[in-house]
């Protein structure tokens, strides 16, 4: 199998991994998933709790991009990799009516998801579309803060998604990411043992 054929099935296998997150996420069992799991990242489980729990249901966030730093009223905020969009729910509260948030995901069913999510919270200011990180669907200079989580690991070209990343952002804008890293002190047995999705 060539290199891009590979990279095309790993491609295929991640959206229908996230596809099963988003139709029944109960059934996933490599990875945490759901409220349990934002609470034990550091997420304030009063305000996941002010949503209604289908909101939380299919996070499958490896960190607390919301912690690194302050959205401020009247903010645009990208969520790259929103799957089914809770991380952009609580930015929408944080901007405010005056702010908006674009959430962006390869997968259609975290997409759905994601809408269905907003218009049971009542959440009119985040929108959500289905778009790859490394080509956005987003003009130039147009967001002041960039969130993400748990996606750039899953990107088979993360130089050209932060290229991406940067190429939206205005001057002075702000990256938010959580992700996972490879250590230097893992060897390669384990590394083929958690499989080859992330490098
Ligand atoms: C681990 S989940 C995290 C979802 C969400 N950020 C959260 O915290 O619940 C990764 C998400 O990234 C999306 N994704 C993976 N690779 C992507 C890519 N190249 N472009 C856009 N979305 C991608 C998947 O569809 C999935 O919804």
């Amino acid at each position: 199998m060539s290199k891009s054929e590979s990279a095309d099935r790993i491609q295929a296998m991640i959206e229908e991994r996230f596809t099963r997150v988003a139709v029944s996420p109960t059934t996933e069992r490599t990875f945490p998933v759901g409220r349990e799991s934002a609470i034990r990242l550091g997420y304030d489980a009063d305000e996941i709790d002010g949503l209604p729990p289908q909101a939380a249901e299919s996070f499958a966030g490896v960190g607390n991009p919301l912690v690194l730093g302050e959205l401020r009223p009247g903010e645009v905020v990208l969520d790259l990799g929103s799957g089914a969009g809770l991380d952009c729910l609580l930015a929408a509260r944080r901007v405010s009516p005056t702010g908006r948030v674009i959430g962006v995901d390869m997968t259609g069913a975290m997409v759905q998801k994601a809408w269905a999510n907003a218009l049971v919270s009542g959440i009119s200011n985040a929108e959500f579309h289905l778009g790859e990180a490394g080509h956005l669907p987003i003009g130039d200079a147009t967001v002041d803060v960039v969130i993400s989580n748990g996606v750039l690991n899953l990107c088979r070209d993360k130089l050209g998604v932060l290229a991406e990343v940067f190429r939206v952002l205005r001057p002075g804008g702000r990256l938010q990411m959580a992700d996972i890293l490879l250590r230097d002190d893992v060897t390669p047995e384990e590394v083929a043992y958690k499989g080859e999705w992330s490098d």
